[in-house]
């Protein structure tokens, strides 16, 4: 294979002559280390969440839409990948900034990456086409809560630090009885949350490319450590059945007034990387990376997840000057259990959590703001029947919000 610019396989830098990323193409990120702040060990005999334990980690934030240097403030959902080096082993939490997902079926995880990923093939910006991403979204309703989020202040958070991060699927933790349960992780930020506004993008669209990333290295460099508190939401395995919504299915989130979050630990990042390329970039986050105590769910989407990274690593790490893999192996795995543990229960709607974040969680301006947002994706779509259908879309995430949108649009 010659390295020309022209002759560049996707997924390598022509420049450094290393291999990028092709998902989750632009981040950063930091060491630090995790440290056990409260008992869960009645929950989970993993040695990373006993008493008193404090273990190093390696934390990578990352955009999942651009590509390699695109600017890292567009609206977008963000990886936020956690690595525990614990005494058993590496433990990988591969979550994002997100509760919830698109989709709950690994199945149209391709199209959602045709729908919405941006390959610039000569390296220019390259524009999404609303037309075919609102198409991907009407065809999977179940996308309505992540989209609402997304279109809302979530999706452009102050900085990396300013977000909470997710686990997101759901983990079954194990106790030294033998006792199971069904575990969401989330890391809560002591910065806060907070977001920018559409006029802060507009100007670092253009101004800083890597905004993000240099926010991060600045905080740690002034001894401004950001941390996270680890909380934990816990059902019984056995409850899992009347649970009113599929504790498995990644659109949706367990509410917090069902099952109420328990706190763990802190994590802290206190040291930048001295070389980027080789703790960050190099850095191979696996979902299927387990220690004892802690393992999968039966979310398809997970088991699809714990099969597919490795085969990425391989090319990105190990063999960067083989051609990428477009995409990712069949999934090998019980596909029965899977089907039977994605049946919906008795509250599940693909549009009922989007309306309570509407109705519930969100205030009067940061509506607006999301009519206002939703309104400039209809805007240009060019298709008029498409308009007609994402405002059916808006109206059954919520009525009131509908017409706000519908106003502006
Ligand atoms: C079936 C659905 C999915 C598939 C097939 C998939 C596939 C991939 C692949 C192949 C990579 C690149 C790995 C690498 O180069 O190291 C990646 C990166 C990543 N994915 Fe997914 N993904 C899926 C859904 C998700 C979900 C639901 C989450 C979060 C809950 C997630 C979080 C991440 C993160 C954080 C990274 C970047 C990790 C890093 O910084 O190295 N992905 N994904």
């Amino acid at each position: 294979m010659t390295g020309t610019a022209t002759r560049v396989p996707r997924g390598l830098d022509a420049g450094a002559g290393v291999a990028v990323r092709i998902r989750h193409s632009e981040g950063g990120g930091a060491h630090g280390y995790f440290e056990v702040t409260h008992d869960v060990s009645g929950f989970t005999r993993a040695s990373v969440f006993q008493p008193g334990v404090r273990v190093p980690t390696l934390v990578r934030f990352s955009s999942t839409l651009g590509f390699h240097s695109s600017p890292d403030v567009w609206r977008d959902i963000r990886g936020f990948a956690v690595k525990f080096f614990t005494e058993a082993g590496e433990y990988d939490l591969v979550g994002k900034n997100s509760p919830i997902f698109f989709l709950n079926d690994d199945r149209a995880f391709s199209h959602l990456v045709v729908a919405q990923k941006l390959y610039p093939a000569d390296g220019r910006r390259a524009r999404f086409d609303l037309d075919r991403l609102w198409k991907f979204w009407l065809q999977h309703p179940e996308s309505a809560h992540q989209v609402t989020w997304l279109l809302g202040d979530r999706g452009i958070p102050r900085s990396w630090r300013h977000q909470d991060g997710f686990g997101t699927h759901t983990f079954r933790w194990e106790n030294a009885d033998g006792e199971a349960f069904w575990v969401k992780c989330h890391f809560r930020s002591e910065q806060g949350t907070a977001h920018l506004t559409a006029e802060d993008i507009a100007e670092l669209d253009v101004a800083e490319a890597t905004y993000y990333r240099g926010d991060l290295r600045a905080a740690i460099d002034r001894g401004d450590h950001p941390a996270w508190r680890l909380h934990v939401q816990v059902m019984w395995e056995a409850d899992a059945a009347a649970h009113r919504f599929n504790p498995f299915d990644i659109t949706k989130l367990w509410p917090t007034s069902d099952v109420p979050p328990v706190p763990v630990g802190r994590l802290v990042l206190d040291s930048n990387p001295r070389d980027e390329v080789a703790e960050i970039e190099q850095a191979a986050f696996a979902p299927g990376r387990f220690v004892p105590g802690v393992g999968p769910s039966p979310d398809r989407l997970l088991h699809a997840r714990m099969v597919g990274y490795p085969t990425f690593h391989r090319h990105r790490v190990t063999t960067p000057n083989a051609p990428a893999p477009m995409t990712d192996p069949a999934p090998e795995f019980d596909e029965l259990a899977l089907s039977e543990a994605a049946r919906p229960h008795r509250d599940d709607d693909d549009f009922v959590q989007a309306g309570t974040l509407v109705r519930t969680v969100l205030d009067d301006p940061a509506r607006q703001r999301l009519a206002v947002t939703a309104a400039q994706h209809i805007r240009p779509l060019v298709d008029p029947d498409l308009r007609l259908q994402v405002l059916d879309y808006w109206r059954r995430v919520d009525g009131t919000l509908s017409n706000q949108i519908a106003a502006l649009a």
